[in-house]
């Protein structure tokens, strides 16, 4: 037996409730939550797989997490899903969990097969519950025939507890009326930094070399992102609508859309007259533009920019905040509002610790 094994038969000695997990992604989200489950808090819970887009480890009697980078680095197993599930049911644990946090849209499309399977499903990836409205049905119908969960805490707001409340707030008969606010922290904090002081391009490299944009900023610019987000959140608040109802008007003109990244990189002061353009006709008005995402009571749903006057809550924002205001039929003189950091790797991965956890909730 080697020592890895060794330092980790805790696994094997599990007690009611203890979940075998697989971890699929250790960038910025997955190496967070690495750390996390060498925490007390993670007690019970036994990484059994780990995994990268080319390579991956297994262990069915557990990986002890403080040492599962080093050894996936040293690893010479290549991708295949089936040891992953087959490290699941080896560890002879009911409760099984597979935990998303890489963004591929191709480890989102297996989601349902997971959960039909009989695993958990906890992801932070997007691509599955926010995009095509078959791919989403086809998550709930697998997960309500297999009474297997599907943890999206942190695919919306990272840890602020956006989808929950909206659920609780449906579970006791209250209604959605509209749904406002500012979903990205990359397009907050550009946004929130656009006084006229500087060209919109020199922030954008500025927001760029932080780290709080996609490495094609046009993800955020565009608007795509904010649109899957409000798309995950009018599902979840009952308005079953498909991508293409979104109306999504982004701030890339179109000569930038479709050239290279590094083309559109050294061409991004185009972006700058047209927004200042707008920036200084809202000022006239005494207002700021916002990168807002709307939903109406009857599913409605926009995301683009626009002049909110001072008093609007997403003008009073800093930093790089996310913020959601939901009005409903019960919080409907003043919304409730949900507001704090909606990106970083320490909140998103406890939203994902967070869903693993509630699976033994009920034992
Ligand atoms: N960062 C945040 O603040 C935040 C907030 C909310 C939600 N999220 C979401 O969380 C997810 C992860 O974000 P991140 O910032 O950690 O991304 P990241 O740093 O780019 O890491 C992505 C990880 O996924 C791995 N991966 C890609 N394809 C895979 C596959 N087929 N099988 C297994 N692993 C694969 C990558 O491996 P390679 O290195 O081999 O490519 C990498 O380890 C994304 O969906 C993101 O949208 C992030």
């Amino acid at each position: 037996m080697n020592a890895l094994i060794k330092s980790a038969l805790p696994a094997v000695a599990s007690a009611r409730g203890d979940i075998a997990l697989v971890l699929l992604g250790v960038g910025g989200v997955g190496r967070t939550l690495l750390a996390q489950l060498a925490t007390p808090a993670a007690q019970g819970v036994h990484l059994v797989a780990i995994a990268d887009s080319t390579r991956q480890l297994v262990n069915a009697r557990g990986i002890v997490p403080a040492q599962a980078r080093r050894l996936l680095g040293d690893s010479p197993q290549s991708r295949d899903d089936n040891a992953l599930l087959a490290a699941l049911d080896a560890s002879g644990l009911a409760e099984r969990v597979i935990v998303d946090a890489t963004a591929s849209a191709e480890v989102a499309s297996r989601h349902a097969d997971w959960l039909a399977r009989g695993c958990h499903v906890v992801s932070a990836n997007k691509a599955a519950l926010g995009e095509r409205l078959d791919g989403w049905n086809r998550l709930r119908h697998a997960s309500r025939q297999s009474r297997r969960r599907y943890g999206d805490a942190a695919t919306v707001g990272a840890g602020l507890p956006v989808l929950s409340t909206l659920l609780r707030l449906r579970q006791c008969g209250d209604s959605l009326l509209a749904l406002d606010g500012v979903f990205s922290g990359s397009l907050s904090w550009l946004f929130n930094h656009f006084d006229g002081g500087r060209p919109f391009s020199d922030l954008l490299r500025e927001a760029r070399e932080r780290g709080y944009t996609e490495p094609d900023p046009r993800v955020d610019l565009g608007g795509a992102d904010v649109a899957r987000k409000l798309l995950i959140l009018a599902r979840a608040a009952g308005h079953a609508i498909d991508a293409h109802e979104v109306v999504v008007e982004g701030v890339v003109p179109e000569a930038l859309r479709e050239i290279g990244v590094d083309e559109f990189l050294a061409r991004a002061s185009e972006l700058d007259a047209p927004l200042e353009a707008l920036r200084v006709a809202a000022a006239r008005d005494g207002q700021v533009l916002r990168f807002l995402a709307r939903l109406d009571e009857s599913g409605r749903a926009r995301v683009g920019l626009v002049a909110v006057a001072p008093t609007h809550p997403a003008a009073r924002l800093s930093g790089n905040d996310n913020l959601f205001a939901l009005t409903t039929q019960r919080y409907r003189e003043q919304p409730l509002v949900i507001q704090g950091p909606g990106a970083g790797a320490e909140v998103t991965a406890q939203a994902l610790l967070g869903d693993v956890l509630a699976l033994r909730a009920a034992h």
